[in-house]
This record gives structure tokens, sequence and C-alpha cells, in this order.
């Protein structure tokens, strides 16, 4: 639980994700200490500097420093952003050997310092290595979680707002599943304006010819490849996802967020030991309640199928 009013985050990995999260954290002034570690410690040490270079136009002050492994310690967030470089064309599954080489020593760091915070992972493949993070750690199930779909939901909100002209937080709903290929958007559940969006989409035809529920999906799911391939990778719209999730932990928001977590028997999901996107509590315990979505049987298949492309992969680490 986050009690004091002395708040550190640790980021792990300063590449052009980790750098973007720090900022995002630093420019929402969302604790009072941000720690900074690279493998190579100038470059931790040298984002420390060029971030507080910014403080004297912030609305709140932050400490800004780089930092070791102890320091994970006392943290109350560890976010795990390191990973390798993103090669062309690469899926998210296909970077698991390369990272998993990268992240296991860090997880066996962190736990090795104590820490009893909450641990949010970052780096892909998110969901196989949140569910090695947690097994490596051996934090409790509330403790570890991944940010898995949250993106994959803004990018969700954002297509509809910009095809809408209308503002994306005025959708309701979520992506589950992967955070990748097999990942979904259970169209039942969701809704904008005051009506589930396919109702708005039939009450709207003439407007938005050719546009289907599938091909939102489609260009979701393929959103985070397209930016790769436009600009070498992405950084800004998981920084801001990540700052969404940290501020609901750290100022205990208590907001129902889609992020990869054990999921364990809960509900009719009917699945168990994998993390998966789904709807779930979020705050300063971690994640907490699991929501209902009363999915249809078509929607529990893809899901379905989601987890067992996620257990293949971690079957292929589990040791
Ligand atoms: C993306 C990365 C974070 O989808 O997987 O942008």
């Amino acid at each position: 639980m986050v009690t004091s009013n002395r708040s550190r985050v640790v980021v792990i990995g300063t590449g052009s994700v980790g750098s973007a999260v720090a900022s995002a954290i630093v420019q929402q002034g969302l604790c009072n200490e941000l720690v900074l570690i690279n493998h190579n410690p100038d470059k931790a040490k040298g984002l420390a500097m060029d971030l507080a270079d910014g403080l004297e136009f912030l609305g709140r002050f932050v400490t800004i420093r780089p930092g070791s492994w102890a320091d994970c310690q006392c943290a109350d967030v560890v976010i795990v952003t390191a990973g390798p470089k993103p090669k062309p064309g690469e899926t998210r599954m296909q970077e698991l050997g390369a990272a998993i080489d990268i992240v296991d020593p860090i997880l066996r760091h962190i736990a090795d310092s104590g820490f009893d915070g909450i641990l949010l992972m970052v780096s892909n493949p998110v969901d196989v290595l949140s569910w090695f993070a947690w097994k490596r750690t051996g934090l409790p199930r509330e403790q570890v979680l991944g940010s898995g779909a949250a993106l994959d939901t803004a990018r969700m909100k954002t297509i509809i707002g910009e095809l809408t002209h209308l503002d994306p937080r005025l959708v309701s709903g979520y992506v589950i599943g992967e955070h990748g290929d097999s990942q979904f958007v259970p169209w039942s559940t969701v809704s904008f304006i005051g009506k589930s969006f396919a109702q708005y989409l039939e009450d709207n035809r003439s407007r938005y010819p050719g546009v289907t529920l599938a091909g939102i999906e489609e260009s979701t799911r393929r959103r985070g490849l397209d930016i790769k391939g436009l600009r070498g990778g992405t950084s800004y719209g998981i920084a801001a996802t990540i700052a969404g999730l940290v501020r609901t932990i750290l100022w205990n928001e208590r907001s129902v967020v889609s992020i990869s977590t054990l999921v364990d028997g809960e509900y009719e999901y009917g699945e168990r030991d994998v993390f998966l996107s789904l709807p779930v509590a979020l705050d300063g315990n971690g994640v907490g309640d699991f929501v209902d979505l009363h999915l249809s049987g078509d929607e529990l298949s893809r899901f379905h199928a989601s987890a067992a492309v996620v257990r293949e992969h971690c079957a292929l680490i589990a040791d």
C-alpha cells in the first residue's frame, strides 16, 4: 500500500521508452523522487541531468537522480522498460529471446533488493514478461502488472475520436487479451455517448461509409507496428499510458484499466496461470477486483485463443 507522502518511482531502462516514461512522470509531477537506472550509468546520469534542467518550469518539484539496485528497496513503483533495440518488422513475441536475456538479471536484482512495492512491466512481449516477473520476484499477484492493453485501449479510443471528431474520452470500453496480434475488442462492452458503439455506428451509417467494427479493431491492433514502421519505434503513447497507471497507483485513484494481470479462475474467463489484459481496479494496493464483462461465446473463444498464444510463449522460458 502506498502510504507515505514521499513517493519514489524507479525507472529501469533509459532508452526511448524509458526516457519518455521518465519525462511524462516528471512533467505531471506524479512522485517526489524519480530514480533512473541503466546498464550504462552515464545514460541514466545524463537523462537525470537533462530532465532536471526543466524543473524551473514545472508545477511540482521532483528529485531526479541516477540510482542503483538498492534504490528499489524503498520504491513505491518500479517500472521495467529495458529491452533489445527494436528491429524493423519484428513482432513483440519475436523479441522474447533477446528480451529475456536483458530482463531476467534485472528482475533478480529487484528481488534481491527487498523491493515490496508495485512492479510495472513495460518491456515486450509484456504479457509473457509480466508472468515471468511474477514468478521470478515472488511478489504477490496484486503487485505485479504489465502495461498490456491499456495502450491498445487508448488507441481504440483515439481512432474512434478521430473518426467521429469527438473527444476520445467519451468512449467507455476496453481492448483485452494479449498486447499483440491476438488482442481484440469485445464490442458488446464498448459504449459511446450513451449507447453501444455498434449502435452509434449503425445510427450514423451514411456518415461513415466503409467503416466497420472489424476495421477499427484491426487499425487498433496494427497501430504499434504502423508507428514502428514510420519512426522506428513507439514512445510517447506508451509513456502517457504508464504515467496514467502510475497516477492511478500513487494517487490511489481506483480507476478501472485493462492491464496485464494474473488471470486465475476469475468469473467465466476460464483461464489460469497466465497474464493477460482484462479490466481491473487499480490503486495503491495494486491490482484489485476484476470486472465480469459477460463476454459473448465468440468473445470468450477469442480470449482463450489469446491465452493460448501467451501460454505457448511462457512455456519457452519456464525454468
Ligand atoms: C507499443 C509498444 C509499447 O505498442 O508495444 O507501442
